[in-house]
């Protein structure tokens, strides 16, 4: 079987990423415009951004990637990372690459001394929950959205 690879993402990944993008606004049923999908690549490659990505490659092939956000927080001295987009293309699911992800993102935590790794899903995302729940348990807490338009 050829080997999964989990990697930062490079320049060389943008076609790649915008493309499993595009599929990750779809199944959110999300229009993001293309400014901020340029923003959010550019913040991707900026070393200095707080946004960062890996990608999991098979065969040679970009197939799924995970987008986090690493940042301060005000309960331990240590900053946190937030997993905020994790996907995996249809016709690559199944065969590990969201698991390799996350658990990349696991190792990453202990060898930055990062204090915690969270993420958040829709509660009827059986198929996410599913990889989910062999990492820890979901705690009780639900979301509050407030927007600038009420
Ligand atoms: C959730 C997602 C990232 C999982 O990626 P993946 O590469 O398929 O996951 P893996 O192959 O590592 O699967 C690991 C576990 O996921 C679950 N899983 C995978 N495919 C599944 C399927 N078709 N049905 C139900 N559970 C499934 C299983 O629990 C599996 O564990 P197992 O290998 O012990 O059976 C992928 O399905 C995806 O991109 N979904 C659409 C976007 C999404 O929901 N993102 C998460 C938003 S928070």
């Amino acid at each position: 079987m050829t080997p999964l690879t989990i990697r930062s993402a490079l320049p060389a990944d943008e076609a790649a990423w915008k493309a499993l993008w595009q599929g990750y606004c779809d199944f959110y049923k999300a229009s993001v415009s293309d400014a901020v999908t340029r923003r959010t690549w550019a913040r991707i490659l900026d070393p200095d951004a707080a946004v960062m990505c890996i990608v999991a490659e098979h065969g040679g092939q970009v197939v799924g990637f995970a987008n986090c956000v690493v940042h301060e927080n005000t309960w331990e001295l240590q900053a946190v990372c937030y997993l905020e987009d994790l996907y995996v293309a249809p016709a690559a699911r199944g065969q590990g690459a969201g698991r390799a992800l996350i658990e990349w993102l696991r190792n990453a935590m202990r060898a930055e001394g990062w204090a915690r790794l969270y993420w958040m899903t829709h509660k009827d995302n059986v198929m996410a929950r599913d990889l989910y729940d062999q990492f820890t348990q979901a705690d009780d807490f639900v979301r509050y959205v407030v927007r600038p338009g009420g």
